[in-house]
Formats: structure tokens, sequence, C-alpha cells
């Protein structure tokens, strides 16, 4: 597993994530058989939100109550968590009172004294940055929250909180799998007119971040779109399937580390989100962690999935 110490932290941390979105239905043995697994690749960070679950916390309390860690335990992994969602309204909150009471919300569900990373789950247009500053330093000052960032956020947005957080923003979290990437495809096509492709709607995040030393973690690595089901052996990506399959036979590795080494292979040195609950799949894509494609294939796969190359 290829780690690295993430900028702006201290964080020894693995280009692969366990993301656990998915776990509310999952038994104790289930999630503990997940999390070892993960742990036994390598993957040693964990990455939640408010939001996740039937009901806010839900995931967190689940994760929790299977695996009760130690302390020990507990300092062995990074936790992440995010807030800002209240899907029963009032939808996106940036609020001072929101951020500090998910998070002592989310500490009580996971049953640990503090976050490693905190993240602003999705940006609120209602956003009041002076307030996200206060809750940032008071969380910050309590111990509560080691570190800070985005997820879903254009460089506008995150330049507009830099000028009132004391504390650096560290990641934003992306949606990115090689049938999404209109991030890294938009760049490919610059001033192509008449290609969709050359519109930039996220204001060029991807260079923003590498800019700023922000860290991007891809999520839904594995989904073709919107949770629409993944593109890996599916009949809508013919195409994309047969570069998938020789290329994992040329390095004896499944296909789902293939898709994971489309992303690492970016020197933009991204963390992959994983979603999948099961185990197999998980030890399957950590393979993909520092599996270095050549620009060929990368750029190979990239056209494969239907995008443009100039
Ligand atoms: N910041 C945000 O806005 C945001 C949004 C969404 C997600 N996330 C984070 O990103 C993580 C990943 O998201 P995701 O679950 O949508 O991503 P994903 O890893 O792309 O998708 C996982 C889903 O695909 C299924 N799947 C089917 N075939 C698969 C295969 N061959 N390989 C891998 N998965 C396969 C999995 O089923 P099985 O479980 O049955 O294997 C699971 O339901 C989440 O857990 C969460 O932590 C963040």
């Amino acid at each position: 597993m290829k780690t690295f110490t993430l900028p702006g932290t201290e964080l020894a941390v693995p280009n692969v994530i366990l993301g656990l979105m998915r776990i509310q239905d999952k038994s104790d043995e289930e999630v503990r058989t997940l999390v070892r697994t993960a742990r036994d690749a390598g993957i040693t960070f964990l990455d939640h939100a408010a939001v996740y679950g039937a009901s806010a916390h839900g995931c967190e309390r689940r994760f929790a109550e299977a695996l009760q860690l130690t302390p020990t335990e507990r300092e062995q992994v990074v936790i992440q968590s995010k807030a800002g969602i209240v899907t029963d309204g009032p939808y996106f909150d940036f609020s001072y009172e929101h951020i500090v009471e998910s998070v002592h919300e989310s500490l009580t569900a996971l049953g640990t004294d503090y976050l490693d990373i905190l993240l602003l789950h999705r940006p609120d247009a209602l956003v009041e940055p002076e307030e996200v500053a206060r809750a940032f330093d008071a969380l910050a000052s309590a111990g509560k929250v080691r570190a800070f960032g985005v997820s879903n956020h254009t460089p506008g947005q995150i330049d507009l909180l830099r000028r009132f957080v004391e504390q650096p923003l560290v990641v934003n979290q992306l949606q990115l799998s090689i049938t999404h990437a209109p991030m890294i495809a938009q760049g490919v096509a610059a001033n192509m007119q008449g290609s969709g492709q050359s519109v930039v709607r996220d204001g060029g995040i991807v260079d923003y971040c590498r800019l700023h030393d922000i860290t991007i973690q891809a999520w839904s690595p594995f989904q073709a779109g919107f949770f629409d089901g993944p593109f890996l052996g599916s009949d809508r990506y013919p195409e994309l399937n047969a570069v998938v399959d020789r290329l994992s036979a040329k390095y004896a590795v499944p296909a789902e580390a293939i898709a994971v080494a489309w992303i690492t292979r970016h020197p933009a040195r991204m963390q992959v989100v994983l979603g999948t609950t099961t185990p197999s799949r998980v030890a399957a894509a950590a393979q993909g962690s520092d599996l270095p494609l050549t620009r060929a294939e990368w750029y190979e796969l990239f056209r494969a999935a239907g995008y443009l190359l100039p």
C-alpha cells in the first residue's frame, strides 16, 4: 500500500480509503471482516459522514458498535467524517451551531474523543465563512477535530472559506471514476469549440487543489455515473471493459485494481475512497494502490470510457 504524509498535517495516510457509507444493514461480523480486510491490505483510513445511514449518524454508530475500538486501536486509524448535510431540512447547513453539534453527535456515535479530519460535505449556498471559521476554531481548540477539509467544493468556494478559516483546508473529496471524470476531461479538451467536454464546470478544481496542496479524495471510483451502478462488467461500456480486462491480465491483478490504478496514477497524488462492502473487492481494489500504468495505458482507458482525445 502506497502511503504519504497528507500535506498540511502530520498524518501518514494510504492512497486508498475505506468508505463506510453502505454498512447500515451489515451485521457486526460483516463490518468487522470488511474493516479487518482493509487493515490487512494497509487501508488505515476510514471515511464516514453524519448523513450516512438510515438516520443521522447511522453508519458511524454501526461501525462503532461492531468494532468496539480500544484506545490503542483508535490511534492506529485515521477517522474522517463530514458535516453539513441535513436530509430532513434545512438540507445544507454550515452554521456554527450545526457544524459543532454534528461533530459532537459524530463523536458520540463513533465512540471516540476526536476526528482526525472533518469535511464540509456539500456546499451550502447560505454559507457565512466567518461562522465556519468560528466553528473550526472551537473544535480545534477543544481537541475534537485535528484537521479540516471540504467535499464537492469549487476553487471559489474554497477561496471564500480560506479568507476566514485559520486552519489549512487539506482535503477536497470529489466524485471521480474512469467514466465520471469531468474534472480531468475538461482540461484535455481545452479550447475545443463545439466540444461539450471542454466546458469547465468546476472552476478547474484539479489544478487548484494541486496548487494549494489540497489532496483530492475520489469518491464512487467504480460507479459509472451518480450511483447508477458500476462500470466494471457493465454492457454499457464494452470497449472500456475490454481494455480493463487486457490490463488486468497483463498485470495479473483483478479488474478493480485497474479502476483504482487509473486514479492513483494521476500525479496529483489522490486518494481513492472505496465504497464496496464486499471484503474480496476491497482486497482486489487495494492492489491498484501502487500499480504503475503507463501513460499510454492511462490514456487508452480514458478514451475507451468515451472521452475525447483531441
Ligand atoms: N463526499 C461525497 O459527497 C460522497 C458521496 C458518495 C460517496 N462518498 C464516499 O465514497 C465512498 C464510495 O462511494 P460509492 O460506494 O458510491 O463508490 P463505489 O466504490 O464506486 O461503489 C461501491 C458500490 O458498487 C458496488 N459494486 C458492484 N460491483 C463492484 C465492483 N466490481 N467493485 C466495486 N464495487 C462494486 C458495491 O457493491 P457491494 O457493496 O455489494 O460490493 C457498492 O454498492 C462511500 O463509502 C463514501 O465514503 C462520498
